[in-house]
């Protein structure tokens, strides 16, 4: 894409958006993990411009703050209370060096589909053609509120006419403009300049500037598109799904084509800017977000939503919600897993059913199979942390860490009072509550030693189906009952039985 550079691109992006009927505004509304505006910007930066200008005015605090977090290197452009497309274009303009020659590029905030090869083709054949103002228009089934392209008998493109000022015989031309134009630098000063609000909206018409051009014997060219998702704009809520549908269709399709097997693409949401690997398997109800990468051979989903994770080759991810964390080559997660940021698991390690992590290491070939809360842990290489266990990392002020040895085998519903570590190769026994450090080799337990009051249930739950089921059982009856206990009231009894 280098032969053909533009040397700025302007966004415009200072309009209202009013049919959002949202707090928001519009151009940050965002389809496949990223702003309207942000769809725009990527296009835009694709070309290499020297610059690029974003014109902001109706919430410019907000999305100025956004231009700057997602292209540092953008001028935000103030537009000033003189309205219209054609006022924005120059403020756009204004905001760059005066200098400026050569093409510079018009684009919208709110058209997030237009990708980067359509407007370099647009570019190239405008500077191949020597035109003054090439614009991309698009013939459509309703051109209702559109500008209209404006034809001499040559088939010459004339100017642009507006929905509000054509006369009938206008209204019917079904090829429009799309607002997406390249334009000599020089041309676009000097004819916003002559530019004047006299119009049914009374507002400065960038559409104006081909008229002018044409005016003054320039040429004027028009690029169609058959692609007519790539020119539409973004108005109202059923647009954004309408489009974020299509663009979803769109990417899921693109990695399809690139080795990927999407079971169910009606289904699965991919964001744009996330990675898979060949021969991934995606299995249906999947979403793969933010700045997800998958490796290669994988399998993710069913019923997954993965938000910036990193998935190594070879893993799986089943019935899994996932962010910010990283899983290992030849791993294992889920069903029902939840990954909270922070959580590493290594290579052929696993992470369960029903079990949540949080800014937790679990090393290679180590295991949290069942049940179980991993929080602010680190765990060795090769250990497997028995069912139904807790990483008590909270105190009620502070979180404390776990640390967890190599090699480690430890007990099912184990609690872990952080800070505390167990060391290499330790055991310990179901229903540990580890409080002390465990040294390296040792088995901790503390469980108290189990006492069994022979012919209770016969004898206080008599004519029960437990009771019932111990004496066919050969449980001693109430009347066999040793040391006239069967007299003792409750009290006294609960009381014996809870002393250890
Ligand atoms: C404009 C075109 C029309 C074209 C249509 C395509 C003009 C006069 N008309 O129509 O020919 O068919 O786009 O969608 O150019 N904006 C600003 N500042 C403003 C006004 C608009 O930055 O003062 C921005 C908006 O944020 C938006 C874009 O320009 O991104 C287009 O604005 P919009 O009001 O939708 O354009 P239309 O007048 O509908
Ligand atoms: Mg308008």
């Amino acid at each position: 894409m280098s032969e053909h550079r533009p040397t700025a691109v302007i966004v415009l992006a200072a309009g209202e958006g009013t049919r959002m009927k949202s707090a928001r505004p519009k151009v940050l509304h965002r389809i496949a993990g990223r702003s309207l505006l942000g769809h725009a910007i990527a296009a835009a930066r694709a070309l290499g411009p020297d610059h690029l200008a974003v014109v902001v005015r109706h919430q410019r605090d907000l999305v100025a703050a956004h231009v700057s977090e997602v292209a540092p290197d953008a001028v935000v452009a103030d537009q000033d209370e003189v309205k219209g497309t054609g006022r924005a274009a120059e403020c756009g303009l204004d905001a760059l060096p005066t200098d400026l020659s050569g093409t510079v590029l018009v684009t919208y905030g709110d058209v997030p589909m237009l990708e980067a090869a359509s407007l370099h083709s647009l570019v190239a054949a405008h500077e191949r053609s020597g035109s003054a103002v090439s614009v991309i228009t698009a013939h459509v089934p309703d051109p209702t509120g559109y500008g209209r392209i404006l034809r001499d008998a040559d088939g010459a493109v004339a100017g642009i006419v507006e929905q509000k000022d054509a006369d009938e015989a206008q209204r019917a031309i079904t090829e429009i403009n799309s607002g997406i134009y390249a334009f000599d630098a020089q041309v676009l000063r000097e004819a916003l300049d002559r530019v004047g609000t006299d119009n049914a909206q009374g507002e400065k018409y960038l559409t104006d500037v081909l008229g002018l051009a044409r005016e003054g014997g320039r040429l004027v060219s028009a690029h169609m598109l058959d692609d007519l998702w790539q020119t539409e704009g973004v108005n109202d809520r059923v647009q954004l799904a309408r489009l974020g549908a299509e663009l979803n269709r769109r990417i899921v399709e693109k990695h399809m084509r690139a080795g990927v097997t999407v079971v169910d693409p009606a289904t699965t949401w991919i964001d744009v800017e996330v990675s898979i690997g060949a021969d991934t398997t995606v299995l249906p109800n999947t979403q793969l977000l933010g700045a997800t990468t998958i490796g290669a051979d994988a399998t993710i989903g069913p019923d997954t939503t993965l938000t910036d994770m990193e998935v190594a080759d070879g893993a799986s991810v089943v019935r899994t919600h996932g962010s910010l964390s990283v899983i290992g080559e030849g791993a294992s997660v889920g069903p029902y897993a939840y990954l909270r940021p922070g959580s590493e698991l290594g290579a052929k390690g696993k992470i369960g059913t029903f079990v949540e992590t949080k800014n937790a290491t679990i090393g290679d070939g180590s295991k949290v199979p069942h049940l179980t809360y991993v929080g602010d842990a680190t765990i060795g290489t090769g250990s497997n942390i028995g069912a139904s266990s807790v990483f008590v990392n909270y105190d009620g002020v502070t979180k404390s860490h776990t640390t967890i040895g190599d090699h480690c085998r430890l007990g099912s519903d184990n609690m872990y009072v952080a800070p505390v570590t167990v060391g290499d190769g330790a055991y310990s026994a179901a229903g540990t509550v580890i409080r002390k450090d465990v040294p390296a080799g040792a088995l901790a337990l503390n469980v108290g030693t189990q006492r069994n009051v022979e012919g209770w249930v016969p004898r206080r739950r008599p004519g029960t189906a437990a009771a019932d089921a111990a004496l066919a059982a050969g449980a001693p009856a109430p009347e066999a009952a040793a040391g006239g206990e069967g007299a003792t009231d409750g009290t006294t009894e609960s009381a014996r039985e809870a002393r250890p």
